[in-house]
């Protein structure tokens, strides 16, 4: 059949039979087709537009994949600001909540209860019913323009259309809703809701990243994060993401919905992914039902949610509600308090870091805590231990906050066999059997043994890691493997590997191998600081790292600086000095160091380039605007502090400027000239604030 038809209009018919096929599976979640019947189609219409480019379109699904990498994300501005929730902890909470909802309209008005997705919130805008613009929230006023990374997500749809009457679906319901059956597509429409990732796609993702030696991602919300403002769309192309679209900021056009629940209709209706799992409610009692209904149910979706939003129904409630300097009056998020689960403690492990440090771990019965079945949780150091004075047999109560690794929280004492004894740290390494220590003053215990084989896979899986030397290629799998094989004795060993030793080990090959071994090259380069940080020297953090490589520029001059030259350095007392001459005091860091020079591995810092050790440094720097977090001059000193210089104008020679609200002509002035703008998050982020 294909053959009889025109490129253009078989072309035509594939687009059409992809996009339903499309909304069946990532919106209406009931595909007809298999994936490869699916992807079979999408091959066909791959292969006739490549033949003949004159007959793509800008909507076809093979559009989706986003061209050529940008530079940077640029900003865009949000002329209706994307507000935030006020949270509600517990039911009192929202009670209180909901009463002066009730108190301010002076009657009890309808609610709507939808699940709170645990994404990103994105801003999508369409014109005549094409997807124009997408954007992230960003501080709320200005976000960062993500269009062609949003354009990879099949549940986005491109190009909108009104599902027709009669053909099932969301359509069918409509009419008994008292949704007019058939939308008008506005003229301008602006949406907002939440890119996430799905579980399972989350968990495929995290494989990967794991078997490639990867940095994992902690949490889905982290990875959709981190895959939106990718710089190369088609790398978000590659990751499995997904959105609920929740809200309709913008509608130029007749029969704008009235109510929020109709607006969720209004978008079905449009063929928008709309999350089904909510329900208008008449009072609290609805309410607190929902919650009850999603506690434990939100476990078994395929997506994460950390909570219920609750608004009230209609728009003009909501208008009269109003909002506070920060927060709608007319919704609220609940979130779910961290799961607690308890199970039996089976063993008590010890672990050994990277600086010798034991660590207890306590092993359990699997139990399943929030959606995941955890088996292990640590126990910090043995005063921890001793305090909740865990012990093998015990029952124990363990928690879960977000994502993170599960704590143990109590000792569920009645439940204690006559049998369970406290546990004791072991007296020996139980890597190397040497002697363990317990020094003055400290509350740890370790092990001081430099040639103990658990410390040094710590110590190398640190000298890698991205803020040290930053080999990415080199994960905790492949670190393990390495000194499996007998190809690594320390540190600077790394500098002696050969591609020919690294390809015909498992899941390595020619390609890995010299990826890796030009990592390693490129990490000699990587200065005093990395190189300090890396050497994982005991008190010695990324910022101690940052400031001595700043005050010495070498490894010669810090190597024979005394107690008083390095105290002098502000934020450096008494301890971390001692850290520091204690590590350089001995031999086999001495030795170390000297195998690393050896080995062309950089041990200066160029002043210019640390700046000195400040994220900033070099750079320049105009304030424009109100900010929202800090004045001017607590703006001025954290950029200059960070090695910054502000300057009162802009030229060619601003690095950024950084935009408040209400900013002046500066910001234009910037705009003419090319200049990066940021917002104060980013300039948070440039600071190294954690986001
Ligand atoms: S409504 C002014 N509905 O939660 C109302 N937000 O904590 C704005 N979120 O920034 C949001 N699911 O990113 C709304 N069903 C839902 C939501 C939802 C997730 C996110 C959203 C918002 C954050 C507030």
């Amino acid at each position: 059949m294909a053959k009889t038809k025109t490129p253009a209009a078989r072309a035509a018919e594939l687009r059409e039979e992809i996009g339903r096929h499309a909304r069946l599976y990532y919106v209406e979640d009931r595909p007809e087709l298999t994936d490869a019947a699916y992807d079979s189609l999408l091959r066909e219409l791959i292969s006739l537009e490549e033949a003949h480019p004159e007959i793509v379109t800008p909507d076809s699904p093979t559009q989706r994949v986003g061209g050529t990498p940008v530079g940077e994300l640029p900003n865009v501005r949000h002329e209706i600001p994307l507000l935030s929730l006020e949270n509600a902890y517990a039911p009192e909470e929202l009670k209180a909540w909901a009463d002066r909802v009730v108190n301010r309209l002076g009657r009890t008005p309808a609610f709507v209860c939808e699940l709170k997705i645990d994404g990103l919130s994105v801003s999508l805008v369409y014109e005549n019913g094409a997807l124009v613009r997408a954007a992230t929230r960003g501080d709320g006023t200005t976000g960062e323009d993500v269009t062609p990374n949003v354009r990879t997500i099949h549940a986005v749809p491109l190009d909108l259309k009104t599902s027709e009457k009669g053909k099932g679906g969301a359509a069918a319901g409509a009419a008994a809703r008292g949704v007019p059956s058939k939308v008008k597509i506005p003229a301008v429409l602006e949406v907002r809701g939440e890119v996430y990732f799905p579980k399972k796609s989350f968990a495929a993702l995290n494989a990967k990243r794991e078997e490639a030696g990867e940095p994992l991602f902690a949490n889905p919300r982290n990875a959709a994060a981190g895959s939106l403002r990718l710089l190369d769309a088609r790398i978000t192309a590659s990751r499995r993401l997904s959105a609920f679209l929740y809200s309709i900021a913008r509608w130029d056009g007749p029969d704008e919905p009235q109510r929020q629940s109709q607006s969720l209709f209004t978008l079905e209706e449009l063929s928008f992914p709309v999350n089904p799992h909510r329900i208008v409610v008449s009072d609290l009692d609805g309410i607190f039902g929902f919650l009850d209904e999603w506690k434990t149910k939100r476990h078994d979706l395929p997506f994460e949610t950390d909570g219920v939003v609750v608004k009230v129904d209609t728009l003009a409630d909501q208008r009269r509600l109003g909002q506070t300097a920060k927060f709608p009056r007319w919704a609220i998020a609940y979130k779910y308090p961290p799961e607690e689960a308890t199970t039996v403690v089976t063993d008590i492990v010890v672990q050994v870091g990277r600086t010798g440090v034991l660590t207890p771990v306590a092993e359990f019965t699997p139990v399943l805590l929030a959606g995941t079945v955890v088996k292990r949780a640590t126990l910090h150091n043995h005063e921890d231990l001793a305090r909740k004075d865990v012990r093998v047999g015990d029952t124990v109560a363990v928690e879960k906050g977000g994502d993170v690794i599960p704590k143990v929280t109590r000792v569920i004492l009645e439940k204690r066999p006559k049998s369970a004894r406290p546990y004791a740290m072991p007296a020996r390494c139980p890597a190397c059997d040497e002697k363990v220590v317990r020094q003055e003053g400290e509350v740890a215990v370790r092990c001081v043994n430099p040639a103990c084989p658990a410390q040094l896979a710590e110590r190398l899986r640190h000298f890698v890691s991205r803020r040290a030397m930053d080999v990415e290629g080199l994960g905790d799998e492949r670190v393990e493997q390495l000194l499996e094989a007998g190809l690594l004795q320390d540190v600077a060993s790394l500098y002696a590997l050969t591609g020919d030793q690294l390809a015909p080990l498992e899941r390595w090959g020619e390609k890995s191998a010299a990826n890796v071994i030009a990592e390693i090259e490129e990490s000699r380069g990587a200065g005093l600081a990395r190189l300090l940080f890396g050497l994982g020297i005991r008190q010695v953090g990324e910022k101690t790292a940052k400031l001595l490589a700043r005050r010495f520029l070498s490894m010669e001059a810090l190597e024979t600086a005394g107690e008083d030259a390095l105290t002098s350095v502000s934020e450096i007392g008494p301890e971390t000095a001692r850290g520091i001459l204690e590590w350089f005091a001995q031999g086999p860091n001495r030795s170390l160091l000297a195998k690393l020079r050896q080995a062309g591995v950089r041990m200066t810092e160029s002043p210019a380039a640390s700046g000195a050790g400040g994220s900033l440094s070099g750079g320049v720097y105009v304030l424009t605007g109100t900010l929202a977090r800090r004045s001017r001059d607590e703006a001025m000193a954290a950029i200059e502090s960070a090695g910054g210089k502000v300057s009162g104008s802009v030229s060619k020679k601003t690095t950024a400027v950084i935009a408040g609200e209400e900013p002046g002509s500066k910001l234009d002035k910037a705009k003419s000239l090319g200049v990066a703008v940021w917002t104060e998050d980013d300039l948070d982020r440039a600071l190294g604030a954690p986001s």
